[in-house]
């Protein structure tokens, strides 16, 4: 059997790992894989490359996506759909697994509805694909942020500064929920809930009360205020046209809060944006362990011939979820572990 192999979206660490995963498995199971370039557009203007034990060999903790990644969406363009399917068709593709997130998979649910055999691996770094309790990247990503947070920590308190640290995650706060947990945040905001200034301040100047000269803010990019007089209530946005799946590009947040804080509170405050340093580098052993069982699943699902499917992550179990359930909602944070993270808040 020829499988085709492509990464969508944005990287993250752990690609590397299922792409050997799943070369190494084709290979117990007489099977070819060819990486498809770039995602969707290695399909849509086809660019492949022959993968083998050799091309996969020492990629298993290096970041990134050896096949490269684009956001390119096949139903941007008309046609665009019947050309991945014809392409498959004259690349000689009997099956293709696509790794990637809501964009990708979203996408890849569609066209398994027109014909394409798809099965589907869950990545992303903000945890914001239902049907799998953990995508891959998002261990590294909070792991990052963390590390990041500890190293805030120290001179937040040699300056007496609150520091408000902005990290990744798009509308779903699970990266600020899980770093901020993990890294002692004295408040943590995300986009499930909108920012109440007065509330911030006031949990800020309450352990101030208490002897402590420093804060820490975790805040999600694309947390945003409650909606009231001269409070706002948008998004706050980097200029930048919209990508191919029409997301406009999220950041700033915590410059705009910082300020505000400051303001209101007298105490000397800072912002730090953590940015795709998140997504890069050597993926943690959890991610690594991860991306190895999605990989040989994915392909021991293509083998039974179980397409239109996603291997996710249930319990400690893997197992294979419709695409169209996966994608047809995002899966924003758990309220109950937010709870957690609030109990230590001010
Ligand atoms: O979806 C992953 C992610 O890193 C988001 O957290 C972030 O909003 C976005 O991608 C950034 O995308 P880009 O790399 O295109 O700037």
């Amino acid at each position: 059997m020829k499988i085709g192999v492509l990464t969508g979206g944005g990287d993250c660490p752990g690609l590397n790992a299922v792409i050997r995963a799943v070369v190494r498995k084709s290979d117990t199971l007489s099977s070819r894989v060819v990486g498809l370039r770039n995602g969707w557009k290695g399909l849509l203007d086809p660019s492949s490359m022959d993968l083998d034990g050799k091309m996969v060999s020492g990629i298993l903790h290096i970041g990134g996506t050896i096949i490269g990644t684009s956001r390119t969406n096949p139903f941007k363009d008309a046609g665009g759909p019947e050309k991945a399917l014809k392409n498959l068709r004259i690349l000689g593709l009997e099956a293709l697994i696509a790794i990637g997130g809501e964009d990708t998979l979203g996408a890849a649910a569609k066209l398994y509805e027109m014909g394409l055999p798809v099965v589907g691996v869950p990545k992303t770094i903000d945890n914001d694909l239902s049907g799998t309790d953990f995508t891959f990247g998002f261990d590294t990503a909070v792991s990052t942020a963390t590390d990041a947070i500890d190293r805030i920590h120290t001179t937040a308190e040699s300056h007496n500064r609150v520091m408000v640290v902005e990290v990744m995650g798009r509308n779903a706060g699970w990266i600020a929920t899980f770093s901020g947990i993990a890294g002692g945040a004295d408040v943590i905001l995300v986009p499930e809930i909108p920012i109440d200034l007065d509330e911030v301040c006031d949990l800020i100047l309450r352990r101030h009360s208490r002897g402590k000269s420093f804060s820490i803010v975790v805040v999600a990019e694309g947390a945003h205020f409650v909606e009231k007089p001269g409070a706002g209530g948008e998004l706050v946005l980097q200029e930048a046209p919209k990508d191919e799946f029409g997301h406009v590009r999220l950041g700033g947040i915590s410059q705009v809060l910082a300020k505000a804080i400051e303001k209101r509170t007298n105490f000397e405050s800072r912002y730090v944006v953590l940015g795709h340093i998140q997504r890069g580098g050597s993926p943690t052993a959890h991610d690594r362990v991860l991306a190895t069982r999605f990989g040989v699943f994915a392909t021991e699902m293509v083998h039974r011939g179980e397409f239109g499917k996603m291997a996710a992550l249930q319990g400690n179990r893997i197992v294979a979820v419709p695409l169209a359930e996966a994608t047809a909602t995002l899966k924003t944070v758990d309220m109950g572990i937010y709870g957690i993270a609030k109990e230590f808040f001010g």
